[in-house]
């Protein structure tokens, strides 16, 4: 085994909190060598700087396809933007962007209202609920079930092979949830072709590049398997994570329901303080790169710990403090750079009408008593937990 400043993968409780680890690793400079669940030896870096530094940065690779002495050329879901680098990075994302328009956004803001309003009408009789599956997962759920054009999706199983991919229990598991995603998308995008709808996927099959280039059948199941993605496992843990942190903290909770013209910044402070995604996706050194008095050889795989990064005290004083007061904006929980979140408008507008109609319709909304410590999700990617038990 190669010698690392840290090895992640056998520190205790690093999944329930890993933010010390990451505090104790900033103390000594904002870039590291790390041992994780995926990597012998990954590059992580910490700081706030340095973090938005790579994540700009041309030389920082994220099309592992062209890592030397690769062969494999991977699933159709890895044909996706997210593991694509210039020019067609750059193609894909123009395609979509065209159709995932501020407009379309906006318009369905009834529709996400409705959808909340509906969800917290089953929620309510019962006097207690599991936050996630009552309000948070089927809200982003079905909102970009709808956009995209899936009508008849099989939710509660899409929802078990969706975190297999994002938070896998092993090899075994992803690789067969990842098989299993693509054909079942595969299967969708012929129907689509067949007998196109009003919806985003229709348009992306017959959306044209430079007037002639389409997305190849590998990219429409590559884009839709990262929309669906992307646009669930991360609004999730927006409402749930955001919903906790008001919880624990009453007084925070108190300014809110006195003033929701406080909402949007509490949201970004949601975001910073303990954003869905914990760690951005793998991007490696195309050339040796020197950053943080540390040289990441060329090839090297790189990781950008947002979490860690969001709770620079040089950037965000007193870190650890949820204050909704504070000015948390140029946080990086959607990212920086070419890659950045292309669902960050949907996503904010999904967590603002949710946090807001929850807490205007449940004023006596408490955590569950009863409910023990929250089970966080395993994997440094996705932060967030299982369940999230309350009563009112
Ligand atoms: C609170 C919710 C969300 C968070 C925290 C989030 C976070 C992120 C982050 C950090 C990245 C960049 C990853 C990297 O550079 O390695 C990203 C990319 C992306 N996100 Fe989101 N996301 C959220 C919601 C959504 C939604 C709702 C959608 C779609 C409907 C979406 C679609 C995408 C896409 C397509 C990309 C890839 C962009 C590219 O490669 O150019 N995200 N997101």
């Amino acid at each position: 085994m190669s010698d690392v400043d840290a090895d992640l993968r056998g520190a205790a409780d690093f999944v329930a909190n890993p933010y010390p680890y990451y505090a104790t690793m900033r103390a000594k400079g904002p870039v590291h060598t790390v041992r994780t669940d995926d990597f012998d030896r990954v590059w992580l870096v910490v700081g706030y700087d340095e973090g938005r530094a790579v994540l700009a940065d041309q030389r920082f690779g994220k099309d592992w396809r062209k890592l030397p002495g690769q062969t494999a050329t991977g699933d159709p879901i890895n044909a996706n933007m997210l593991e694509m680098d210039a020019p067609d990075h750059t193609r894909l994302r123009k395609l979509v962007a065209r159709e995932f328009t501020p407009r379309r956004i906006e318009a369905l803001r009834p529709r996400v209202q409705e959808i909340t309003d509906q969800l917290l009408d089953a929620m309510l009789p019962a006097g207690h609920a599991d936050l996630i599956d009552a309000l948070a997962f089927p809200l982003p759920m079905t909102v970009i079930c709808e956009l995209i054009g899936v009508p008849d999706l099989d939710r509660a199983g899409f929802r078990t092979m969706s975190n297999a991919v994002v938070s896998p229990a092993g090899a075994q598991e992803e690789g067969d949830a990842v098989r299993t995603m693509g054909a079942y998308l595969a299967e969708l995008i012929e129907d689509k072709r067949r007998a196109p709808g009003d919806d985003l996927l229709s348009a992306l099959i017959a959306a044209r590049y430079d007037d002639d280039d389409t997305l190849s059948p590998d990219e429409l199941v590559g884009m839709a398997f990262l929309l669906l993605v992307a646009g669930h496992e991360t609004t999730v843990n927006l409402i749930s994570n955001g919903v906790r942190a008001l919880l624990t903290h009453p007084g925070q909770l108190a300014d809110l329901r006195a003033d929701f013209g406080l909402l949007d910044g509490a949201v970004e402070e949601m975001l910073r303080h303990e954003g869905p995604v914990e760690t951005a996706t793998f991007r490696f050194a195309r050339e040796a790169v020197e950053i943080g008095s540390r040289t990441i050889g060329a090839g090297d795989p790189v990781l950008v710990s947002l979490a860690g990064a969001d709770r620079d005290p040089a950037r965000y004083p007193g870190p650890d403090r949820f204050d909704i007061h504070r000015e948390a904006q140029g946080h990086l929980a959607f990212g920086h750079g070419a890659h950045f979140c292309m669902g960050a408008p949907l996503a904010r507008m999904e967590g603002r009408i949710a946090i807001r109609t929850l807490l205007e319709r449940c004023p006596g909304l408490v955590l569950d008593p009863g409910a023990g410590e929250p089970d966080w999700l395993p994997g440094m990617l996705i932060r967030g937990t299982r369940r999230l038990p309350v009563r009112w």
